[in-house]
């Protein structure tokens, strides 16, 4: 694994946003699609909220995806590989990078078609534990006409990328303005933060 963490810290420290191609195993991303698309389908995710419960603000004209947490309490066996895998990233990172993050928080997400994100930032204004965002997506054969792009909005550029299964993202939460342009069919990732409480 150590090589796929290099290639995510490598390219965030060049270009402030971390990407590897293949940070989950096709085998992981399988399983993982499975267990979010059971919960769409027994309709547990829920539209998703543009703030904390203190500005529990429920705007579909901002976003309209719906997410459900991972939890250790789930006792799936594919979430706690996913955890397990975090645990080594997270620890990879504070060693390398001497950031402190102790802890982090997780959900699925489905964007189903017409589905999207507006610009924002990820660190709410009133608490800023948040400190890094991870991303990694469960779509196979994405192609450009599906849509449904992360655009990071540089100072002085933007940057398009695509959510192809299995690839992470990782950027500073109060630093990038990002948004999820509209998709044309369903799209699915695994949405999380890296906290330092
Ligand atoms: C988010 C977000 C980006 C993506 O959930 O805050 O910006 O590519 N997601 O899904
Ligand atoms: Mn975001």
């Amino acid at each position: 694994m150590q090589k796929i963490f290099d290639e995510l810290i490598d390219s965030f420290i060049e270009n402030k946003i971390g990407i590897a191609a293949n940070f989950l195993s096709e085998n992981l991303a399988n399983q993982l699609t499975q267990n979010l698309l059971h919960h769409f389908n027994n309709h547990e995710m829920k539209q998703a909220g543009t703030g904390n419960e203190t500005v529990a603000l429920q705007n579909k004209n901002f976003r309209s995806d719906k997410i459900f947490w991972l939890d250790k309490k789930n006792n799936n066996a594919f979430e706690d590989d996913f955890f397990k895998l975090m645990d080594a990233f997270i620890l990879y990172l504070n060693t390398t990078c001497y950031t402190s993050i102790t802890s982090y928080e997780f959900h699925y997400t489905m964007y189903e078609k017409g589905d999207f994100y507006k610009k924002h930032l990820d660190q709410f204004k009133n608490n800023d534990s948040r400190k890094f965002s991870f991303i990694t997506y469960l779509n196979k054969n994405w192609i450009a006409a599906d849509g449904g792009e992360l655009l990071i909005h540089h100072p002085h550029s933007q940057q398009h990328i695509s959510p192809q299964n299995g690839k992470s993202v990782f950027f500073k939460s109060n630093e990038l303005p990002h948004e999820v342009l509209t998709t044309n069919k369903s799209r699915m990732s695994i949405t999380g933060w890296l906290k330092s409480d």
